[in-house]
């Protein structure tokens, strides 16, 4: 099928090179000049695991083109993803849907054939339903202009795979024409056995803020129990691993650390609580507000520990830090636990060493003033205590003989708890995790 696909970011441009990679013609819409020139070059302007090979075999194959005009994505096709950005409004804690209202006001005039428009952007309950209003009143076709939503799910570092291999599709519908029309787009998945969902647009839109606000509770969860177990003189890693194999708990998330980031999680929690509130029912989700509290506070709490760790104040303290990105496998900084840290103990006068394998460049752009370096042993040389906060897994390989060969005093942080401590405290480091007292 021909398909567009209006928004080329980490989830436009996965969509349309992973679709490409499904037999689909696709164009993609992207208006931002930089990124636009980096996709029709074939190669992917962010770091995201095979997703560059991927997109560049369909630029030159042809079947995957990019373009900034919208009015050439009406005429290419019949079946339109959006799936540009919602950001946190800088006035409130709710979603920006400024740009999904702006795709569908630019498209609808160029729907002169009927047409389904797919959003799978992140949205407040309402948006499809109002979009959908205005879809069909700015077509040519009017109603012939139908909308879908259709949330998405992959996460960053394996996002080829969830799309190619989703664990269900999620359709919101008005007709059942439009869900025989996306049944058939996604029949591959339909005979891998993908499991379907069809439902209306406001439960499509729920069902995703709802599985997100669901994973921030599970690690606020485990991270409070974590400042309990520091109290106590308890491991949270065993309890998590013990909690963990009750089937209805489960052991995934439940990785206790310095919290979680990125472009997704925190903003989606927030623009819940916001939605809620115009809903009339903030209290149903006030907890969300104690979610993100306790995600911000193990930010407070390692720069707390870590000037416990050097004597009480980290002015002229140096410290090495691994890792910037939100999480591995990912170049995104966006909300990131790890750089937020760095920048604080940057900020109350520490001499912050970061190194990144991959993110150090988003890193730089987002602050500027930290010392960035090529290398785990680098960013450790001369240092007074090492931060461990994003687990890529070449920190797992470092020798703690080596890395402390460098350093001027022996001490390790591990925030993200996947560190062997009582190798590092072989090696001579006054060694803690979080949580692990
Ligand atoms: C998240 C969801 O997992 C995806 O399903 C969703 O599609 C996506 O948001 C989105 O809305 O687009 P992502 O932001 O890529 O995906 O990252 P996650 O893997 O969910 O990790 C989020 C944060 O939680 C990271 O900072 C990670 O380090 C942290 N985390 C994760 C923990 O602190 N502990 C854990 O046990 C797991």
């Amino acid at each position: 099928m021909k398909i567009t696909v209006i928004g080329c970011g980490y989830l436009g441009a996965t969509h349309a090179a992973s679709m490409a990679e499904l037999g689909h013609e696709v164009l993609g819409v992207e208006v931002d000049p930089t990124k636009l020139a980096s996709l029709q070059a074939g190669t992917t302007p962010f770091y995201e695991p095979g997703l560059d090979e991927l997109l560049g075999k369909h630029v030159t194959a042809g079947g995957l083109r990019f373009t900034d005009s919208i009015e050439e994505a009406g005429a290419f096709a019949d079946l339109h993803f959006v799936c540009v950005g919602t950001p946190q409004l800088g006035s409130s804690l709710g979603a920006d849907t400024s740009y999904v209202e702006t795709a569908v006001r630019s498209l609808a005039p160029h729907l002169t054939r009927p047409a389904y428009v797919v959003g799978k952007s992140t949205v407040p309950v309402g948006t499809a339903a109002r979009m959908a209003g205005l879809l069909s009143e700015l077509s040519p076709v009017g109603g012939d202009a139908e909308l879908v939503w259709n949330p998405e799910f992959l996460r960053e570092g394996f996002a080829v795979k969830d799309t190619l291999e989703p664990d269900r599709i999620v359709l919101g519908v008005a007709s059942e024409r439009a869900e025989q029309a996306l049944r058939e787009f996604y029949a591959p998945m339909a005979s891998a056995g993908t499991p379907f969902v069809v439902t209306d647009y406001a439960t499509a839109e729920l069902v995703k803020v709802s599985a997100n606000a669901f994973l921030a509770t599970k690690i606020s969860f485990i991270n409070a129990v974590g400042e309990v177990c520091d109290a106590a003189g308890a491991d949270v890693v065993a309890l998590a691993d013990a909690i963990g194999h009750d089937a209805r708990i489960g052991r995934r998330f439940l990785n206790a650390g310095i919290g979680f980031g990125g472009g997704c999680l925190p903003k989606d929690i927030r623009a819940f609580v916001h939605r809620a509130g115009e809903l009339g029912v903030e209290d149903a989700m006030s907890f969300l507000r104690q979610v993100d509290d306790i995600n911000q506070r193990q930010r407070q709490r390692v720069t707390a520990i870590v000037k416990a760790m050097v004597g009480g104040s980290v002015a002229g303290v140096r410290v090495g830090v691994w890792g910037a990105a939100f999480k591995p496998d990912s170049d995104d900084v966006r909300d990131s636990p790890a750089l937020d840290i760095a920048g604080r103990l940057h900020l109350r006068g520490a001499h912050v060493s970061v190194y990144d394998p991959k993110a150090a460049l988003t890193a730089a752009a987002r602050f500027p003033t930290l010392v960035y370096t090529d290398s785990a042993v680098d960013a450790a040389r001369g240092a007074d205590v090492l931060l461990h906060l994003t687990e890529w897994p070449e920190f797992r390989t470092v020798s703690p003989d080596e890395v402390g060969s460098v350093m001027a005093h022996r001490r390790l942080l591990d925030g993200r708890n996947l560190l062997d401590l009582p190798s590092w405290r072989a090696a001579g480091f006054e060694a803690r995790g979080l949580g692990r007292a």
